[in-house]
């Protein structure tokens, strides 16, 4: 439909689809998805109606954390593949007019990256710098009180040069000095490597954590602490990021991202609101998407997640354009947080928010997590707090295309084990099915992109109880009305101050779609529907 619509950016437009790079497809058979994986399933994405597409880091890395402990910025990890296979991925998504979006982790390298491993060669190295040193405490102790968020201090002893480094991850992971105009220089030349050959735009890893308290003040007490937390719940994280000068920083990078053409940066940052706006940045000098991360961690409750809606619509700056996420790489999947039924609720509410939606690979399938065995454990979070079952393994396993032998991902045994189901919760499996996750998910899409109000026209609350959630999605004379039963029984929308007739376009199940509904609309459980006003009240 040729609209005004046009006037919007590909990034408010389109839908973000993220890749987690070990998981998606194997080509050389070694049981680790890679680049050419991708390439060879880039249909199946356009087919989704998917615009772009994030992939979770790819580059040399001794795999720590799996990629995001990088050794270097500017090279592709052989386990994915080589820089022209990188050059190919990006020709063929840009042939089929899809963007891709890479990880850029700039607060922190691997401890195997040259720069680390010459900052601690000795005291006078002219790298030193380049990471965070401390000496001890006059006890010998720590610096300070901060704790790495994957448990324990994030402070480091070198007995070679006898200070202590920094590190918000794991040790394998040194934060970078960002004070240092050099590290600037050198991760923005980063970027640059990566835009001059042509990607759309970065995702930026732990966003808020570049820039620490300048006079490294302890973490107050969190007087909620509770045992059986991870550690650094102990301490309440006001001083260890979101310093006061992190917005130049991130203004630095937009001014560089700005030089390009249509580029976009979104910052990944787990904020509460107020702190996470100013990351659009003065005059929208900021990312374009600071990630909103609202509906991971909300509980499943229609009021509050209605009340949710509204204060982040509320405290977006002007011109600030909302985006929502309901999975990635480090949560737990949705279909294993409210169940498959309400997964289906899930995604016609994602699709149908006003703001860019990201979609977490597998979920479109309703992929679910999958029980790992203690011993195949390979997430670092969950080796370091084994007791605390927090490994995000569950999430990562290998997507599901079809019923063959470990599920079409690879001929080889996959480095995360699949789930005994694989047979039945396929792609391959669901295309056959009308009414499977995978077709929910197609038809909310194109729906969704073919009709301007729900893809960028404005939102609006109309109900909201402990049931059910409804509002309106208008541009110019079109509009609709969105009403979501997040439980599982049965209940009557019927507001009373809004009056309404039309029609039902789009349903979680199809029966009801095509009927005309006036002011009153039964809902069953786990049912949700998209209706086409005739006339406003
Ligand atoms: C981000 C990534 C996560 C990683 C961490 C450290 O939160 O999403 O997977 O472990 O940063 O880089």
């Amino acid at each position: 439909m040729k609209t005004e619509s046009n006037k919007y950016l590909w990034w408010q437009q389109g839908i973000i689809y993220q890749i987690y790079p070990r998981s998606y497809q194997d080509s050389n058979a070694d049981g680790v998805g890679d680049l050419k994986g991708i390439i060879s399933r880039l249909d199946y994405i356009k087919e989704l109606g998917i615009k772009a597409i994030w992939v979770s880091p790819v580059f040399p890395s001794p795999m720590a954390d799996f990629g995001y402990d990088i050794s270097d910025y500017k090279n592709i990890h052989p386990l994915f593949g080589n820089l022209n296979d990188f050059d190919q991925l990006l020709q063929e998504v840009h042939a089929r007019d899809m963007k891709l979006i890479l990880d850029f982790v700039p607060n922190h390298s691997s401890d195997q990256h040259p720069w680390f491993i010459e900052s601690r060669s000795s005291r006078n190295n002219p790298k030193r710098d380049w990471y965070i040193w401390k000496d001890p405490k006059p006890d010998g102790s720590e610096p300070n009180n901060w704790q790495s968020m994957f448990g324990g201090s994030a402070w480091q002893w070198d007995g070679n040069t006898s200070q202590y480094y920094y590190h918000s991850f794991l040790k394998e992971q040194p934060d970078l000095n960002w004070r240092n105009p050099d590290v600037q220089y050198a991760m923005l030349d980063v970027m640059r490597f990566w835009f001059n050959k042509g990607i759309d735009g970065f995702r930026i890893d732990v966003l808020w954590h570049l820039m620490k308290d300048p006079e490294f003040r302890d973490n107050p007490v969190n007087p909620d602490y509770r045992p059986g937390q991870p550690s650094f719940n102990k301490y309440i994280q006001v001083n260890n990021s979101d310093g006061p000068d992190v917005l130049e920083v991130v203004r630095r990078m937009r001014m560089l991202t700005n030089v390009h053409k249509d580029r976009v940066l979104i910052g990944e940052i787990y904020l509460p609101l107020d702190k996470l706006m100013k990351y659009y940045g003065q005059h929208n000098k900021g990312v374009h998407l600071p990630f909103n991360f609202l509906l991971l961690s909300l509980p499943w409750e229609a009021d509050k997640i209605a009340a949710s809606i509204t204060q982040y619509e509320a405290a977006l700056p002007p011109n600030g354009w909302p985006n929502w996420v309901l999975g990635n790489h480090d949560q737990v999947r949705i279909a294993s947080r409210v169940g498959l039924a309400q997964a289906r609720i899930a995604a016609m509410l994602l699709l149908t928010l006003r703001g860019t939606p990201t979609i977490y690979y597998g979920d479109e399938i309703g992929m679910h997590d999958v029980p790992i065995p203690e011993e195949e454990v390979q997430d670092p979070q969950g080796l370091n707090m084994p007791e605390l079952n927090v490994s995000r393994d569950p999430a990562r396993t290998p997507m599901q295309w079809s019923e063959y032998r470990y599920a079409g991902f690879s001929p080889h045994k996959p480095w995360l084990r699949l789930p005994d189901n694989y047979k039945r919760l396929n792609v391959s499996v669901q295309e056959g099915r009308r009414l499977s996750m995978l077709n929910l998910y197609k038809r909310l899409i194109s729906f969704r992109q073919k009709e301007p109000a729900l893809m960028v026209g404005s939102y609006t609350q109309v109900y909201a109880d402990k049931q059910q959630l409804a509002f309106l999605r208008t541009y110019g004379k079109t509009q609709f009305l969105v009403v979501l039963n997040l439980t599982h029984r049965p209940c009557y929308f019927k507001p009373k101050d809004f009056r309404f007739s039309g029609k039902i376009e789009l349903a979680t199940y199809p029966e009801p779609e095509g009927k005309m509904v006036k002011n009153v609309i039964n809902l069953s459980g786990d049912e949700g529907v998209i209706v086409r006003l005739h006339d406003a009240r």
